[in-house]
């Protein structure tokens, strides 16, 4: 039997660093992952997740499968001098490992990042995705998340231009 669980982590322990490292590199590999186009060197790599729990407006949701760190979003709060813009939230850096896809994990830690935006007050959650993930965007159609507009020259890989779809959900009043 396959168990997926999510949590919020505000500390790594040992193994943590190692799996969530591992699973960047995997995702990387495959295609995408993050801004990178490849892996880089493991001690960047470590430098670069002990960083995002330093950062003060984000927070880090990992996806578990079968007790090992196999997926990551981050939740990227407002800075606090945006008041105008205080409502909304960010997803990003969004993946889950190419070895537990296809579980239902990438669902469940939309389902808990949505969750826990509610929870803080936040009425809309904000998001951004290459025109060529199209796993990525049959899930956030099917979660509810209405697609606003189309950047054309969003990423660069390989020469190549690849656009980007931006979209938004409303979650509350
Ligand atoms: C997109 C991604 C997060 C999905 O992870 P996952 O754990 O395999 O997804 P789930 O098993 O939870 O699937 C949930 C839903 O997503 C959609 N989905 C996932 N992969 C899909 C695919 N390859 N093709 C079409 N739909 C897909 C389906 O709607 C699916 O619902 P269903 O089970 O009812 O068909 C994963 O494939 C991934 O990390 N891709 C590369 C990185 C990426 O695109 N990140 C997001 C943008 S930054």
């Amino acid at each position: 039997m396959h168990a997926t669980k999510t949590e919020w982590l505000t500390e790594f322990d040992d193994d943590d660093l190692d799996e969530i490292c591992e699973a960047t590199e995997q995702a990387i590999e495959v295609g995408i992952g993050f801004d990178w186009i490849s892996p880089p060197p493991r001690d960047r790599l470590e430098s670069y997740w002990r960083g995002v729990l330093l950062v003060p407006e984000r927070e880090l949701l990992v996806g578990r499968y079968n007790g090992t760190v196999a997926g990551t979003a981050q939740m990227v709060r407002p800075a606090p001098n945006n008041q105008a813009g205080a409502h909304n939230v960010i997803l990003n850096s969004f993946f889950v490992a190419p070895w537990a896809r296809g579980h239902g994990l990438a669902r469940d830690m939309l389902d808990d990042f949505e969750k826990h935006a509610r929870t803080r007050g936040f009425r809309q959650i904000s998001l951004d995705v290459r025109e060529t993930q199209e796993g990525a965007i049959a899930l956030y159609e099917n979660a509810g998340f209405v697609r606003w507009g189309i950047k054309p020259n969003y990423a660069l890989v390989g020469g190549q231009f690849i656009r980007g779809f931006f979209y938004t959900k409303d979650i509350g009043a």
